[in-house]
C-alpha cells in the first residue's frame, strides 16, 4: 500500500515540475522572441555593411555603430517584374519571405536550378549613394538551395551592375568546415572585381571545382569551396538566377539606362 503511494507521489511530483518547466521555458521563449528578431534585423545589416566593405569580418561594434555606418545606405522595395521603385512601402515592415509564402503576394514558379519555389512580386534591395547622391552600389538579396537548405545572403554590385563589390550570407544550414566556409573571410575576399557579365550582357559569374585566378585576370570564376561542390553550384545557381529575368534584371536595366 505505502509502495503504491510513494509511485503515486513520485508521478505526480514528476508531472508538476514537467509542468512547471514547460511553462518556464515556453515563457522564456516568448518573452526573448523580440529580442532574437532584433539580433537577426542587426545581424543582417552587417551583412549588408560587410558586403559593401563598410564593416571588416569579424569587427566588433556596437548597434549604434551599425546604424551610423549604415547611413549612406537607403532600403529600397522594388516590384520585381518592372524594376521600379515602390516609394509607398514600408520598408521597416517588409518581409521577403513571408511575402513569397503569401499566395497573393507571390506565384509558384516552374523548376529552376536555385530552386526558389515561390516568387514574390517585391524585393526589398540597398542602394548605396556617395554624398554628391551619384549612386555607388546595389546591394541585392540572394537565396537558393545549398546542401541542407536554403541559403540567404547579399550581393553588392557596383553601379556598373556588373563588378561584384562583395558577397555575404546571413543564414544558411551548410556544414562548418565544407559548405559553410562561405563565412570564411578569405574566400568572400575572392570576389570584390568579379564580373557578373561579358561584353554582351550574358551571365558568366561561376563558383568552379578548384583554384580560379586573381579578379583582373580571371573575372567570371571564383574558387571552389574545397570538399563541398552542391554548395559552390548553389552559389552559382543563385546568382544566376537572381541576377537574371525573373530577379534583378529589370532592375539592373534601369539603373543602366538611368546612368546613361
Ligand atoms: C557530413 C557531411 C557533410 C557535408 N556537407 C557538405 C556541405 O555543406 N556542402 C557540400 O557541398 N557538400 C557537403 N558534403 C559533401 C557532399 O556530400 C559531396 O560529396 C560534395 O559536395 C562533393 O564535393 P567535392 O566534389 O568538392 O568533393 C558533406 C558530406 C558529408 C559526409
Amino acid at each position: 500500500m505505502a509502495n503504491r503511494q510513494a509511485t503515486g507521489y513520485i508521478l505526480l511530483f514528476a508531472t508538476a515540475i514537467c509542468i512547471v518547466c514547460g511553462i518556464l521555458v515556453s515563457s522564456f521563449a516568448v518573452s526573448l522572441e523580440p529580442l532574437q528578431d532584433e539580433n537577426a534585423a542587426l545581424d543582417k545589416q552587417k551583412r549588408v555593411l560587410e558586403a559593401v566593405d563598410l564593416l571588416q569580418p569579424g569587427e566588433r561594434v556596437t548597434p549604434e555603430e551599425v546604424a551610423a555606418r549604415f547611413e549612406p545606405i537607403k532600403p529600397v522595395i522594388i516590384d520585381l517584374a518592372t524594376g521600379e521603385a515602390q516609394a509607398d512601402a514600408d520598408t521597416a515592415t517588409f518581409d521577403q519571405q513571408r511575402r513569397a509564402r503569401n499566395p497573393s503576394t507571390s506565384v509558384e514558379l516552374p523548376k529552376n536550378r536555385a530552386s526558389v519555389k515561390r516568387l514574390p512580386d517585391q524585393a526589398l534591395l540597398y542602394e548605396v549613394r556617395g554624398d554628391d547622391g551619384e549612386l555607388e552600389m546595389v546591394v541585392l538579396p540572394i537565396e537558393g538551395l545549398g546542401l541542407w537548405g536554403t541559403l540567404y545572403g547579399f550581393l553588392a554590385l557596383d553601379a556598373d551592375t556588373t563588378t561584384v563589390r562583395g558577397i555575404t550570407y546571413y543564414l544558411h544550414k551548410e556544414t562548418p568546415g565544407l559548405g559553410g566556409e562561405v563565412d570564411n573571410p578569405s574566400w568572400k575576399a575572392k570576389w570584390p572585381g568579379r564580373r557578373a557579365f561579358d561584353e554582351d550582357g550574358e551571365f558568366q559569374l561561376a563558383v568552379i571545382k578548384g583554384q580560379a585566378g586573381v579578379a583582373a585576370e580571371d573575372p567570371f570564376r571564383v574558387d571552389g569551396l574545397s570538399g563541398a561542390t552542391i554548395t559552390s553550384n548553389g552559389v552559382t545557381n543563385m546568382l544566376d538566377f537572381w541576377l537574371g529575368e525573373r530577379g534583378f534584371e529589370p532592375y539592373l536595366a534601369r539603373i543602366r539606362g538611368e546612368a546613361n
